[in-house]
């Protein structure tokens, strides 16, 4: 249950988040990049012989992993800012990276599309990342035989091989982020057109293919209903490129908003992203400006109930729901939430329900009957998503919360708790 840090004269150190709420949230935040772009293209560098420059990358754990990844394999990575990278791809070689180093996080599957394109092959282990239920490859795996590679899973490891990849016409059976994404890495540089049918259609995918176009790539269509890949012989470096601001990121400020009835104005963020989500809080009652790149939000009561159901993009995103949850546990009736996505999703309703919430999680449905307060109380974080929920519990919530497992934070939300500080919250990371 707990994040072990570090192991020193026998002793345990532990890092949690010590929040004294309740806090109503006002001033302003800045979104930085998506960490599901930047983890997709890190990998997609790959495909080139040359320099990138990377800029509004998040300086996250996860990309900090995926660096090490492709150091690794012969990268040579630099800071040049804060948020701005150098991926040096000129001296790669085609060799297996240390099973323990992709087996660690979820994103590890796009080293196979990307060595399937610049090496004809690639070994990595079966992808952890968060436990939110099975996480099945076997769409990306589709998408890979289709294009010509053989690929196997065993000893824990998935081995994927192609002589030569062949553009084809791929129809995904399941709306996968991951598989969508994977496709269009292995395709870029195969013979021929690839078309994926049914892919799917977040704002990460479209930064994928707009990072991967820059390079000289001919894909079309992401973000609709079919991407059309047309082969090219070798993608060009030396190309700078900027992360699209993360949607979620800027979801989790908006909600926190909601729930702790603040006021916030959400900066460097797509307003047209999270269309569903403010759709969603306004139901319930919040006030929204869409300010085009920010967008402001403000609560000036008790969410009344809603009835929410997470659907691929542009629905509402999986996410989101444990932040949606933190409100809905707070709302004036009793709220309904069916979770389409992962079945795992609502570990933080047991969390939630340590801190007053009355809340039944059943398989993929969750009963949320609303408290008029919670209260502070240790809590665990499950998952990252989990983790951003229970800090906004924490927020809202009268009294002390500690927040444990600072690990799953750390992958996905830069600086979470400075952001939080500057506006109004009190909280702490606290070493025991
Ligand atoms: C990505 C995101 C994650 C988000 C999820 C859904 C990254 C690094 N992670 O995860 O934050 O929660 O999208 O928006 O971008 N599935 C299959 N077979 C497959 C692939 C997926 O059955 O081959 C199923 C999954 O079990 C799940 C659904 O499809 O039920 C969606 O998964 P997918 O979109 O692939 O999620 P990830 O890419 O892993």
């Amino acid at each position: 249950m707990y994040s072990i840090f570090n192991l020193t004269n026998g002793g345990i150190i532990l890092d949690k988040l010590v929040i004294n709420g309740p806090t109503r949230l006002k001033g302003e935040v800045n979104i930085s990049g998506a960490k599901n772009a930047a983890v997709a293209i890190l990998p997609a560098t790959l495909l080139i012989n040359g320099v990138c420059t990377i800029d509004n990358m998040p300086n996250i754990s996860d990309v900090k992993i995926y660096c090490n990844i492709l150091e690794e394999l012969g990268a040579k990575i630099t800071w040049t800012g804060k948020n701005e990278i150098q991926v040096d791809t000129r001296n790669i070689s085609c060799k297996n990276v240390p099973i323990d180093m992709t087996s660690k996080f979820r994103a590890s599957y796009y080293l196979l599309g990307s060595l399937l394109g610049r090496c004809g092959s690639a070994e990595v282990g079966v992808p952890g990342g968060c436990k939110l239920g099975a996480r099945p490859i076997d769409q990306h795996i589709k998408g890979f035989e289709a294009l010509g590679a053989k690929v196997d899973v065993t000893g824990g490891k998935i081995v994927a091989k192609a002589k030569k990849l062949t553009g084809n016409h791929i129809y995904m059976d399941i709306v996968s982020v991951g598989a969508t994404i994977n496709v269009m890495l292995a395709s870029v540089l195969a013979e021929g057109t690839t078309t994926i049918d049914n892919p799917a259609k977040e704002p990460h995918i479209v930064d994928v293919a707009n990072f991967l176009n820059t390079m000289g790539a001919d894909i079309r269509g992401a973000g609709t209903d079919v991407i059309k890949i047309n082969g090219v012989k070798e993608l060009k470096g030396n190309i700078t490129y900027s992360v699209v601001p993360d949607q979620i990121e800027a979801g989790t400020f908006m909600l926190a908003a909601v729930a702790s009835r603040g006021d916030i104005l959400i900066k460097n963020c797509v307003a047209e992203h999270l269309d569903s989500v403010i759709a969603k809080i306004v139901e319930v009652g919040a006030n929204v400006e869409d300010l085009g790149d920010s967008i402001h939000v403000w609560m000036n009561k008790r969410p009344s109930k809603a009835i929410i159901k997470t659907l691929p993009y542009p629905g509402f995103p999986t996410d989101l729901q444990p932040q949606m949850g933190v409100c809905l546990s707070l709302a004036d009736g009793t709220s309904i939430i069916n979770e389409s996505i992962w079945e795992s999703r609502f570990q933080y309703t047991e969390e939630l329900n340590k801190m007053g919430a009355k809340i039944t999680a059943q398989g993929k449905s969750a009963i949320f009957e609303g408290v008029k307060s919670l209260t502070g109380a240790p809590v665990y974080m499950t998952d990252l998503r989990a983790g951003a929920a229970l800090i906004i519990a924490g927020i809202s919530a009268s009294g002390t919360t500690e927040v444990y497992n600072l690990d799953h934070i750390d992958r996905g939300y830069e600086n979470i708790e400075e952001k939080f500080r500057k506006l109004g919250a009190k909280i702490q990371r606290v070493t025991e």
